[in-house]
């Protein structure tokens, strides 16, 4: 089969850059939380491998649940419509919840997934996503962990999917036009 790579105009971030930013957002994290338990809170299938390096990148103790959420559609544009495909299995009464996320595109999904969550009664909501591209915002969200700021290109790779293809490059990179035109 052919490489993956293969498919992308250009590399963004390689996988020594995306794990030198998560450790630098761990320390944060880990600051920041000092006195509290924290439950994080991964937003699948997108950021399963910014849970798995940034959760071990954590010198705290955590707990972490997943939720599976996606907008419709399989195309490059995400619609708005959000549906939830997992629900957490944790109460979130009174704890400190950190939603994980590979992107922040529009912010629908977000805007939505943190309205979401703030009504089940926890002490905070914050959010920390590796990626997020201010061109393309649709709504503002209030986003205290970010990795990087990019282009309004379509991105994939670690985690990021097009049509469920490209989520297991460990870079990130922007995909070539030809792919998907
Ligand atoms: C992608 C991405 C974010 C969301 C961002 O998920 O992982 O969750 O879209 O887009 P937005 O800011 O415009 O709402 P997707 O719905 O493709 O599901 P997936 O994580 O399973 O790929
Ligand atoms: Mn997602
Ligand atoms: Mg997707």
């Amino acid at each position: 089969s052919q490489d993956v790579k293969d498919d992308l105009e250009e590399v963004l971030f390689t996988s020594e850059q995306i794990q030198a930013r998560t450790k630098e957002l761990a320390e944060a994290i880990d600051r920041d939380y000092a006195d509290k338990d924290v439950l994080i809170v991964g937003v699948l299938k997108g950021a399963v491998m910014v849970m798995a390096d940034l959760s071990r990148a954590l010198k705290s103790q955590i707990a972490m649940d997943w939720m599976a959420v996606s907008s419709y559609g399989s195309g490059t544009k995400s619609s708005g419509v959000v549906r939830i495909l997992k629900d957490l299995d944790a109460d979130l009464m009174n704890r400190h919840v950190l939603i994980v996320e590979d992107i922040i595109d529009s912010g629908l999904t977000l805007s939505w997934l943190k309205a979401n969550l703030e009504s089940r009664g926890p002490a905070s909501v914050e959010i920390c996503t590796l990626l997020r591209k201010p061109e393309a915002a649709k709504v503002s969200i209030d986003v205290k962990y970010v990795g990087f700021d990019i282009p309004n290109k379509f991105v994939v790779g670690y985690g990021l999917d097009f049509a469920e293809k490209y989520r297991n490059l460990d870079c990130i990179g922007i995909l070539a036009p030809h792919v998907y035109e």
